[in-house]
């Protein structure tokens, strides 16, 4: 068995021995659920952003009596928002990590396609489950799913839905330390409003495009352990601005491409060079950018309560029209 094998060996048993509670409806995977191993540590930059998740989140767990003394307890929810593939769910995950806690994270593609009176009473059981398994962090991506589509019959049933979700969020108030919901979506704009009232999302959370010192270092995390010629990521990384970090990662596989199609033609396992990542880099476009500009139309149109505001800041600090 070659190293890589035996790495690869490794690192599922782990991730099988941390699987903590398995949770199945109907033969289907609804919810996956585990113990992340990540933690901030893992995920680069995005500072003000961890800031603001250690002073709702992470403190309350730690040092619960100074939280009470201003009558606050551990728990509660938060949503991220921001262009597609910049880390919303790789830094759900390294909360959990980071608190310890069990995750949860919920497919509500899968559960929205079931039949009404099902969704609800799965809704309610990864909750209960939840309360079952504190801390937990109870992941909901794509939130913007829900109530968002313009069928007569769908919308009906996503009310319904959307209801449970409320009742389920209300019932953390009362009863729940140390669950936390951290909802996902890319279109913040067209989510329910009831779900943005206080005491349920009422955090919202930017997650920006990663910095130019954040995209050598996703670089170097996507290209570690494959056979590389002496590369300089930095000018990669300046050659990268508004890139999201899965368009970085699809930068990497690109030049992986490259690399073995080299390698068959030569026989001889060939390294990845900077010229692959250039190459590579040229190729593509951030995948950012239309986010912006429809994000900027909301902001600039249709923000009664001025909570895009700090997008348009983003977009005015780093150059963006
Ligand atoms: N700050 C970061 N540090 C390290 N890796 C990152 C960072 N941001 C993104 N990545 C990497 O980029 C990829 C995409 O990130 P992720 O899936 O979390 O994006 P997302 O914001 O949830 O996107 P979507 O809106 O499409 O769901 C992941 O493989 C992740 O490892
Ligand atoms: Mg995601």
């Amino acid at each position: 068995m070659s190293d890589h094998n035996d790495h690869d060996e490794l690192a599922n048993r782990r991730r099988r021995k941390r699987k903590m509670l398995h949770f199945d409806a109907s033969g289907r995977d609804l919810v996956e659920s585990e113990k992340p191993e990540e933690t901030f540590a893992d995920v680069g930059g995005l500072e003000d952003v961890k800031k603001k998740i250690r002073m709702n989140f992470i403190l309350p767990l730690k040092q619960p009596e100074l939280f009470a003394a201003y009558g606050k307890e551990a728990g509660g929810s938060l949503l991220l928002y921001g262009p597609p593939g910049c880390g919303k769910t790789f830094l759900a995950r390294a909360v959990a990590g980071e608190i310890d806690a069990n995750f949860m994270h919920i497919e509500l593609q899968a559960i929205l396609g079931m039949y009404v009176g099902q969704s609800e009473n799965n809704l309610h059981d990864i909750f209960e489950k939840a309360r079952e398994n504190k801390p937990c962090v109870i992941f909901i991506d794509e939130l913007d799913a829900m109530g968002g589509s313009r069928n007569q019959m769908r919308q009906h049933h996503d009310r319904i839905l959307v209801n449970q979700l409320l009742m389920e969020l209300d019932g953390l108030r009362t009863f729940n330390d140390q669950v936390f919901v951290i909802g996902a979506t890319n279109t913040p704009w067209y989510l329910d409003s009831a779900l943005r009232r206080p005491g349920r999302f009422n955090h919202m959370i930017f997650v920006p495009p990663p910095e130019e010192a954040e995209r050598s270092t996703i670089l170097q995390l996507k290209l570690d352990g494959k056979p590389l010629s002496s590369l300089d990521l930095g000018k990669i990384a300046k050659e990268t601005k508004y890139f999201s970090g899965a368009d970085l990662e699809q930068i990497v596989k690109d030049s992986v491409e490259s690399a073995m199609e080299r390698t068959f033609e030569s026989g001889e396992i060939e390294p990845i060079t900077q010229e692959d990542l250039k190459k590579a880099a040229k190729q593509r476009k951030a995948t950012t950018l239309d986010w912006f500009a429809t994000a900027k139309n909301y902001a600039t149109f249709s923000d009664v309560n001025q909570d895009y505001q700090i997008v348009l800041d983003y977009m005015k600090q780093s150059g963006l029209k």
